[in-house]
C-alpha cells in the first residue's frame, strides 16, 4: 500500500508525479489524434479521456495542482521539468509543438475537473487550427463559447513566443566551429586549448539534440562553410552525439564521446594543404603522409596542458577513426584485436559526413540516402553491424536534408523523419518549389497526410535528386528556420 502524502519523501514525491505527467503526455498524444479522426462519443475517444482524468487526479490529490506549462522549450508539471528519453521524445515533441502553434503557455487543472471539461478541452485543441493569425485568442474564444470549465489556459509570454530553439543550436553550430578553430590555431602555437569550453559546448550540443535532434541532423547538411576540417569535425561531432544517446549512453559519455569526435582529424593540422586539397589522386609518398594523420592527432592530444581533462577515449579515435571492423585501413592494427566504441562510432559519422560531402578531390559525392546504402554494403567489414543498423535507423529512409521529388511535381526538403514505423517512407517535408519548379518559400507538410475527404495520400515521395545539380542549397533551409 502507497505511504500517506505527508509521509512520502520529497524526492519520491517528484518521481511520482513525474511519471504521471509524462503517462499524461503520452495519453494527451493519443487523444488529440484520435479527436482528429473519430466522433466525440467514439468509445476509444471516450476510454482515454477517462484514464487521462484518473492521471489528473491522482496528481490532484498527491500535489494539491495539476498544471502543464512550458519555459525556454521544455515542457514542466508543476514546476517539475519533465525528462524524457528517446523512446518518448516524440510524444513529447507533439505536445511541445502544439503549445508552440497554439501559444499556450500553461493549461491548469483545478480539483472539479472533470471527464466533460476534458472532452470540452482536447476537441478544441483539436479543432482551432494553429495557422489562425491570432491561434491563442482563437483557442480561448471557442474554449469560451464550448462552455470550458474547471481547466485554465494561459498564454505564452512575449518573451517565450520570440524564442527559437533553433536558434540557440544554429548559434551552438557555429560557436563550435570558432572554438575548434581556435584550438587548431591554438595548437599551433602550442598554447592551451580551453577543455572546459569544449566540455560546455559539447553539453549545449546534447541539449540541442535533445530538443529536436532532425534540426540538429539538418545542420549538418552546411558544408564548406568554413575550412573543410573544421566543418566536417563539427558536423561528425553532432552525428556522433546523435548516434550515442541512440544507443543509450549517459550525458557524461556523450560528452566525452563529442569530444573525441571533436578532435578526430586533429592530426590533419601537421598534414600539407596541398596534399589535404590536392584535386587529384594522391601519389603513394602523399598518401603515406595523408595517412599519418591518426598518429600526429594521437600525439597532439597527449600534448595538450589540459590533458587531465581530455577523455581517454579522444586518444584512441584520433588514432583508430580509419581502422576498419576487420582491422584493415590504417594504421595497421596488428597488435590490438579490436577498436574502442567510441572509434567505431565517430567512423561511422566521419564516414557518413565525408562521402556526402562534394570535394575538389573526389571525383564523386553521394546524397545522404546513397551514402547510407554504400555504407549497409560494407557492414562487417567497415563498420561495426549494430552500430550501423542504428545510425541508418536514426537517419531514415530518405534522411533530414535529402531533396526529394514529389508525385505532385513539386520538389520538397526532408525537415523531419517519422517515428511511427509505418510511415518510415513518409517523413515532414518542405516544399521548395511548385509543379511547374518555380522556386517557392512552401510549407511544412506531413506525407503521413491523407487528403480531406479522399483516403490517398495528398503527396508521395518518387525520387531522391542530388541538391547541387539543381543548385538547391538544403542547409539555407535550416538556417531559414534559425533566423
Ligand atoms: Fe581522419
Ligand atoms: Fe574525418
Amino acid at each position: 500500500m502507497n505511504p500517506p502524502v505527508e509521509e512520502r519523501s520529497q524526492p519520491l514525491k517528484v518521481k511520482m508525479l513525474h511519471q504521471l505527467a509524462v503517462e499524461m503526455v503520452v495519453r494527451m498524444n493519443v487523444i488529440l489524434k484520435s479527436a482528429r479522426i473519430y466522433a466525440p462519443n467514439n468509445l476509444l475517444f471516450q476510454r482515454q479521456i477517462t484514464l487521462f482524468l484518473e492521471l489528473v487526479r491522482k496528481a490532484l490529490a498527491e500535489a494539491g495542482e495539476a498544471s502543464f506549462t512550458t519555459r525556454a522549450g521544455t515542457l514542466f508539471f508543476n514546476n517539475i521539468r519533465l525528462k524524457y528519453g528517446f523512446a518518448n521524445y516524440h510524444f513529447f515533441k507533439f505536445i511541445l509543438e502544439e503549445f508552440r502553434k497554439k501559444q499556450i503557455g500553461g493549461i491548469r487543472f483545478d480539483r472539479k475537473v472533470a471527464e466533460g471539461d476534458l472532452k470540452t478541452l482536447m476537441l478544441v485543441l483539436a479543432k482551432v487550427d494553429h495557422e489562425a493569425a491570432q491561434p491563442f485568442e482563437t483557442l480561448a474564444a471557442e474554449a469560451e463559447r464550448q462552455g470550458l470549465g474547471h481547466i485554465g489556459l494561459e498564454k505564452m509570454s512575449p518573451s517565450e513566443l520570440a524564442a527559437k530553439p533553433e536558434k540557440h543550436s544554429a548559434r551552438v553550430f557555429f560557436l563550435g566551429i570558432t572554438h575548434l578553430e581556435e584550438a587548431f590555431a591554438g595548437q599551433s602555437r602550442d598554447e592551451k586549448i580551453r577543455l572546459s569550453t569544449t566540455r560546455r559546448l559539447m553539453q549545449s550540443i546534447f541539449n540541442s539534440i535533445s530538443d529536436n535532434e532532425y534540426f540538429v541532423q539538418g545542420l549538418t547538411n552546411i558544408k564548406n562553410f568554413h575550412e573543410y576540417t573544421l566543418n566536417h569535425s563539427m558536423n561528425v561531432c553532432m552525428l556522433s552525439i546523435a548516434l550515442g544517446r541512440r544507443l543509450g549512453l549517459d550525458r557524461n559519455e556523450l560528452v566525452d564521446l563529442g569530444i573525441s569526435a571533436f578532435f578526430h582529424d586533429l592530426g590533419k593540422l601537421d598534414t600539407p594543404k596541398e596534399i589535404l586539397d590536392k584535386p587529384s589522386k594522391l601519389d603513394e609518398q602523399e598518401r603515406q603522409i595523408m595517412e599519418k594523420h591518426p598518429f600526429q592527432g594521437a600525439s597532439m592530444l597527449v600534448q595538450f596542458k589540459d590533458f587531465k581533462k581530455l577523455p581517454l577515449q579522444a586518444i584512441h579515435v584520433a588514432m583508430e577513426h580509419h581502422v576498419k571492423e576487420d582491422l584493415t585501413g590504417y594504421p595497421r592494427y596488428v597488435w590490438k584485436q579490436s577498436i574502442n566504441l567510441f572509434s567505431k562510432i565517430v567512423k561511422i559519422a566521419d564516414f557518413f559526413d565525408a562521402v556526402t560531402t562534394k570535394r575538389v578531390y573526389r571525383t564523386s559525392h553521394f546524397t545522404r540516402d546513397e551514402a547510407l546504402a554504400l555504407m549497409l554494403a560494407q557492414i562487417g567489414k567497415e563498420f561495426h553491424p549494430v552500430l550501423l543498423r542504428e545510425f541508418v535507423k536514426m537517419m531514415g529512409v530518405y534522411p533530414v536534408g535529402s531533396l526529394v521529388a514529389l508525385d505532385t511535381g513539386e520538389l520538397a526538403v526532408v525537415v523531419e523523419n517519422n517515428p511511427e514505423a509505418l510511415f518510415i517512407l513518409r517523413p515532414c517535408v518542405k516544399l521548395i518549389t511548385d509543379a511547374a519548379g518555380i522556386k517557392k518559400d512552401g510549407e511544412t507538410v506531413d506525407l503521413s497526410e491523407v487528403a480531406t475527404g479522399s483516403q490517398n495520400y495528398s503527396r508521395t515521395i518518387v525520387k531522391v535528386l542530388d541538391p547541387l545539380k539543381y543548385g538547391i542549397r538544403v542547409a539555407d533551409y535550416f538556417l531559414a528556420r534559425a533566423g
